[in-house]
This record gives C-alpha cells, structure tokens and sequence, in this order.
C-alpha cells in the first residue's frame, strides 16, 4: 500500500465494489460531473473497469482509497493516460459522500503524485475538472498545481455545456515544492 498522511492507497478488493457502484456510480448528477461521458446505470456484477480492475492495464493504475486509521474505504483514485514516451499521465479521484471536506482528496493528489513521479519515473502530470470543482482546484492547488487553461465548453454535463480547467505539475516543481 502507498501511504499519504491520513489515507493510502491500495488494490481494488472485491468488496469495495458494491460501497463504490452505490455511492459513487449510482449517483447520476455526481458521475455525470467527473466522468468524461453520460452517466448509465452499473449493473451488480458488471465487470465495469471502474469498478474492476485490470491488473495487466498498461495506460492506467486504478486504486481504493483507505483512511489509514482503521481502514475504512473512502473512495477511488487513478493515474490514467499513461504515457511513457512523454512521461505524462493524467490524476482522477473520487471520494466517497461522507469523506469529502476531510482532508483527504489533498493527501490523495499528494500520494498519486508520489506514485506518478517517483515510482513510475513520470515528468508532468495533469488533472481536468469543471471550473466550478472548487473542492478539486484547491486539492490539486494545495500540491503545487498550476492552472494552465480553460477548455471553454468543452463538458457536456446534463443539459448544459461547462468549462473545465487544465491543471499541470511538473517533476521539478513538485520536488520544489516537497523540499520548501
Ligand atoms: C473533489 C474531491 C476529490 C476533493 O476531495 P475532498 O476530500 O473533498 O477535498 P479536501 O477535503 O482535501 O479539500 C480540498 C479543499 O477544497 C475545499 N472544499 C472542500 N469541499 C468544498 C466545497 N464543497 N466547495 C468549496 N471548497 C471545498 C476545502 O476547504 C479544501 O480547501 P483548503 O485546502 O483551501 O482548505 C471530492 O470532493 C470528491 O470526490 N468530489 C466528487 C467527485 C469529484 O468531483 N471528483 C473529481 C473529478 S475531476
């Protein structure tokens, strides 16, 4: 398990799937937000990469996330677009309802930075959220994440097209930034 200050993270077990389906997937207006296209429902049982996990993936690490006092599950977390030849991948997490405002979202960015930077070697990592994810610009801002653009429209979120914000970490940056 890679650990943050509050939370780690670590494999997808069997049992978070039904906690995650139901808290996080299940809610349309919330998927409909963080997801890239239109919510629909996951049937019990679906091998939805969400949920499932494929180990032998090579674009994109999956992981449950866990406070690391007690262990309970708090919510999913991802390097995604894995790109080797450029050395850049893209963050995205979701934290269960009764997690957020905890903390936790920020130690999650720091903890896939780490695993982005250092145990994979990467350069720049990126993260795009709508321009109204106040939750999610600052957990990203608290790492050292600079804003470096709006997509004007460019989210269809139920019935409405949104901005999203481009965010970017360079390696170099971020070892700054952990040494101040
Ligand atoms: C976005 C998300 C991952 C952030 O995680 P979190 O654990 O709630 O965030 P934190 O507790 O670390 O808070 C980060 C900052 O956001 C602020 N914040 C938290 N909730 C907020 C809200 N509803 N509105 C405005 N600011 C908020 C906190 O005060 C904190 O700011 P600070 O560090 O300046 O004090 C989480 O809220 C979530 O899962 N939301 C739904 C899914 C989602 O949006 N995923 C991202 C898709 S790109």
């Amino acid at each position: 398990m890679l650990k943050g200050s509050k939370i780690g993270l670590r494999a997808r077990h069997e049992d978070d799937i039904p906690t995650l389906r139901t808290e996080l997937y299940d809610d349309v207006v919330g998927s409909a937000r963080a997801e890239a296209g239109p919510w629909r429902p996951i049937s019990p049982g679906s091998k939805d990469p969400r949920l499932v996990v494929d180990d032998t993936a090579q674009g994109s690490v999956a992981f449950s996330v866990v406070e690391l006092d007690g262990g309970s599950l708090v919510g999913t977390a991802s390097l995604w677009g894995i790109d080797n030849h450029h050395r850049s991948a893209h963050i995205g997490l979701g934290m269960l309802p009764a997690a957020r405002g905890k903390g936790y979202g920020t130690d999650v960015v720091a903890t896939l930075c780490h695993y982005g930077f250092v145990v994979r070697g990467l350069q720049r990592l990126q993260i795009e959220t709508l321009a109204d994810n106040h939750a999610m610009l600052r957990a990203a801002e608290n790492n050292g994440f600079i804003r470096e653009g709006v997509l004007r429209s460019s989210a269809w979120v139920l019935g409405e097209f949104l901005d999203e914000v481009l965010l970017g970490l360079l390696v170099q940056e971020w070892k700054a930034n952990s040494q101040g």
